[in-house]
Parts: structure tokens; C-alpha cells; sequence
């Protein structure tokens, strides 16, 4: 495995290769992007993942500088699956001068995360397009966890014509059902237990649409107040439309369920996909 710090040497390194597949990531790396990484290596031939914090896409206050940076266990975990390449540029080495070069996203950006995160997906969209441009990979693999992120990057490939297939990873889960994810290592033992509600909730919104339900805005009440009930915080809880992430519309037949919610200091998002049988 080779560990490449230098968009030179990894553009120089890459060029006799024609099946290339990204991951990117910000590292910390657990179950969920490993499930990742084999999905990779399951399309191509050489498997690039990036390690990069970018401090674009967290705002002010947001938890850049607190962000688990554990480099030296990610390489070993990335070097015992036989991962070709670790692109892990310093900030210099990807922003030499400010970022002024902007993406316009479109309206779904300014929803749900975005409402929240305002410029967060400004920030990953860039980082997403600049880690596509020096790596040109083939395939590019994200996570259905962060289901907005990864159909706002599929919308950027389809609109701007990128040559990148993208491929969707499912959302890897401990035995409670809480989603694997970085930011849990924020929780402590009392709020670890908690924390599997947020899924739990989403699961029920399934199971009630799938029995008959179609009071939408009911059910986002019953999980909103649930999770209330228990010390949460909801940001939101959406029945949304899969492709668009508009507000479902009793019609639709591919169903995304979304919930953000903060338990003590820590925000966790979640999601669940639903077809109508
Ligand atoms: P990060 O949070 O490190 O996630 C990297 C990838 O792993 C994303 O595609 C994410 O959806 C996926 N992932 C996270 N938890 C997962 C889980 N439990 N199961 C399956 N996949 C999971 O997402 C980012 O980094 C950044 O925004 C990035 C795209 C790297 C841009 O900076």
C-alpha cells in the first residue's frame, strides 16, 4: 500500500492505471467505510482513499478542530485490506491559495442538512469535485448514511457530465441499530445506550407507511415528540421523495425517511429507504 501525501506524485502514479475507484473520506475509519472500501475493490482494480478533514464544510462552530484524526490506525486498517493508494493531502497541498472557485448547488442543498449546516454541502461538493479532478477515478463510492451528500453528488455528475460512476454503499449499523459513524465516539456510555432512538424511530415511520399510514406529517410528529421524550433535540424528521428529497407525496413509491437530532452535544443523523410494495 502506498501512502501519497502530493497530488503530483499521486496524478504520476495513477497514470497507467484505467480502473481506478475513490473513496473519499475524512478518516477515523470504521466498519462503515471499509464496507466501503470492499465495494471498491469489488469494481476495479486499483483502490485510492483519500483521508482529508476538510475544513470547508464545517461551520465556525462545528467540531473541525475536535475531529478524530487517527491516521496511523487507518492506514493499518486501509494496509490489511490490500488498499493500493492512501491519498492523505495536507490542507496546504489541496487549498495552496483561499477557495474563492465556488460550486451553485441546487435548491436540495438548502434543505434538511443544509438548513441546518448552512455552506456544509458547499464545502464537501467542492472538496468531492477537486478529489474527483486529481484522482479521475472510474467509480466513486458513498455511503447511503449521508443519503443527501451522496444524491447531491450523483446530481453534480449527471449536470456536469462527470465521467464517474457512482456507487452506493448501505449504512453499516452496530448490533442496536445506531449507524456506525465518527461522531459517536462523542457520546458518552449513558447517551451510547440512547442513541439507538434516532434509527429506531426511523424504522417505525417505515413500518406505520408500510401498514397503510399515509398521515406523513402525523407520523414526523409521533417520532419528533418520541425522541423528545427522551432527551433528543430533532432538527428534522423528513418523508422525502429518494431522488429529489422533497416532501414525500402519498404517490411517490421510492420513499427516503431522514432524521438529524443532537443528544447532549452530539448531532447524529440517520436515514432509512422505503419502496411502497
Ligand atoms: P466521512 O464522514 O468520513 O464518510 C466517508 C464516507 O463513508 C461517506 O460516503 C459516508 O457516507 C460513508 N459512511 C459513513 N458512515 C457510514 C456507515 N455507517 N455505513 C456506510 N457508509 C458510511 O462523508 C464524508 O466523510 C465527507 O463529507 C467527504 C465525502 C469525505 C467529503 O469531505
Amino acid at each position: 500500500m502506498e501512502i501519497i501525501t502530493s497530488i503530483t506524485t499521486l496524478r504520476a502514479r495513477l497514470q497507467a492505471e484505467t480502473s481506478i475507484a475513490l473513496v473519499p473520506t475524512m478518516g477515523n475509519l470504521h466498519a462503515g467505510h471499509l464496507s466501503l472500501v470492499r465495494l471498491a475493490q469489488q469494481h476495479t482494480t486499483c483502490t485510492v482513499v483519500s483521508i482529508f478533514v476538510n475544513r470547508l464544510q464545517f461551520l465556525p462552530h462545528e467540531d473541525f478542530d475536535r475531529y478524530p484524526r487517527t491516521a496511523v490506525e487507518d492506514c493499518q486498517l486501509l494496509k490489511e485490506m490490500d488498499v493500493n493508494i492512501v491519498f492523505m493531502p495536507d490542507e496546504k497541498t489541496l487549498y495552496p491559495v483561499p477557495q474563492e472557485f465556488r460550486l451553485t448547488l441546487p435548491a436540495m442543498a438548502d434543505t434538511l442538512e443544509g438548513a441546518f449546516r448552512p455552506g456544509f454541502f458547499n464545502g464537501v461538493m467542492t472538496v468531492v469535485l477537486k478529489l474527483f479532478n486529481i484522482t479521475q477515478p472510474q467509480v466513486a463510492i458513498f455511503g447511503k448514511k449521508d443519503y443527501q451528500q451522496l444524491q447531491l453528488v450523483r446530481q453534480m455528475v449527471e449536470q456536469l457530465n462527470l465521467p464517474i460512476e457512482i456507487i452506493a454503499g448501505d449504512t453499516i449499523r452496530a448490533e442496536d441499530g445506531l449507524a456506525l459513524s465518527s461522531r459517536n465516539r462523542y457520546l458518552d456510555a449513558a447517551e451510547r445506550q440512547e442513541a439507538s432512538r434516532l434509527a429506531a424511530v426511523l424504522a417505525q415511520i417505515k413500518n406505520n407507511i408500510a401498514s397503510g399510514e399515509r398521515n406523513f406529517g402525523k407520523l414526523r410528529q409521533q417520532a419528533s415528540q418520541t425522541l423528545a421524550a427522551h432527551g433528543w433535540q430533532s432538527n428534522y424528521i423528513a418523508i422525502c421523495n429518494q431522488q429529489t428529497l422533497s416532501p414525500a407525496i402519498p404517490d411517490d413509491g421510492h420513499l427516503a425517511i431522514l432524521g438529524a437530532a443532537r443528544l447532549g452535544q452530539t448531532r447524529l443523523i440517520d436515514n432509512i429507504e422505503f419502496s411502497m410494495p
